[in-house]
């Protein structure tokens, strides 16, 4: 095991929740927790935006929100210094991003290496980055999906926990297919990755893999969501 590997000395993990918009994921995340599906507590949820729609949801919900901005600040170092050390106060046992949407400095990523979570719309490796949905329309694929992964300096490059997929209709547009994508997949998806990780049921390995259930995870399992 190496060092940067989670600690699962907590019985019910601390989890700190990144959002930029909507907080559809975040809201599926704390549903399982409400429902004991998922063991973690939500110790702060975590916006770049004042105005994140995802923060009304979580005051709503009780869950303590911070908003910060990197209007205050010069460059993205700092930013992510002032980010880092907001959470790090929460002595998070993992970070949940739940479409975050700015890219991570490693400054912020290697004091939390291998406790960063994230939710991709795409079968990973395919279409890292933006406009996925619109990336799969162009290209005629037959289906789309999501992948969570671990948060490596690399965008969107981490091992991958679980994916799920859906069949592209020939009447999608961009905005259906996100929405069924989001709805259908990424919503259960998050949780029962999540759990895979906070249960130890998958685990990091050192040369950057996953194990699941005490075996090499050459391929992570794909469920389909139609
Ligand atoms: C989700 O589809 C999530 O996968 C995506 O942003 C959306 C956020 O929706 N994240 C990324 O693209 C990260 N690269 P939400 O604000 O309604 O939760």
């Amino acid at each position: 095991m190496s060092d940067t590997t989670v600690n699962t000395a907590r019985a019910t993990p601390r989890i700190v929740v990144m959002i930029s918009g909507r907080g559809r994921n975040l809201e599926a995340i704390h549903q399982a927790i409400e429902r004991g599906e998922l063991n973690a507590e939500i110790a702060l949820v975590v916006s770049n935006k004042t105005r994140a729609p995802g923060l009304g949801y979580a005051r709503l919900a009780g869950l303590p929100t911070v908003a910060i901005t990197p209007h205050a600040f010069a460059d993205r170092e700092s930013y992510d210094a002032a980010l880092a050390r907001r959470i790090g106060a929460e002595a998070p046992d993992w970070i949940v991003l739940a479409g975050f949407m700015r890219v991570l400095s490693d400054a912020f990523i290697a004091p939390f290496a291998g406790r960063i979570v994230n939710i991709h719309p795409s079968l990973l490796p395919q279409y890292k980055g933006l406009h996925t949905h619109a990336r799969a329309l162009a290209a005629g694929d037959s289906h789309h999906g999501a992948s969570v992964h671990l948060v490596i300096p690399a965008l969107d490059e981490g091992p991958v926990v679980r994916q799920g997929r859906i069949r592209i209709n020939a009447d999608d547009t961009e905005q259906s297919l996100a929405d069924r994508v989001l709805d259908r997949i990424e919503r259960p998806l998050y949780a029962a990755a999540l759990a895979d990780l906070f249960t130890g049921r998958v685990t990091p390995a050192d040369d950057g893999g996953l194990y699941r259930d005490g075996a090499r995870q050459d391929t992570p399992p794909i469920m389909d969501y139609d």
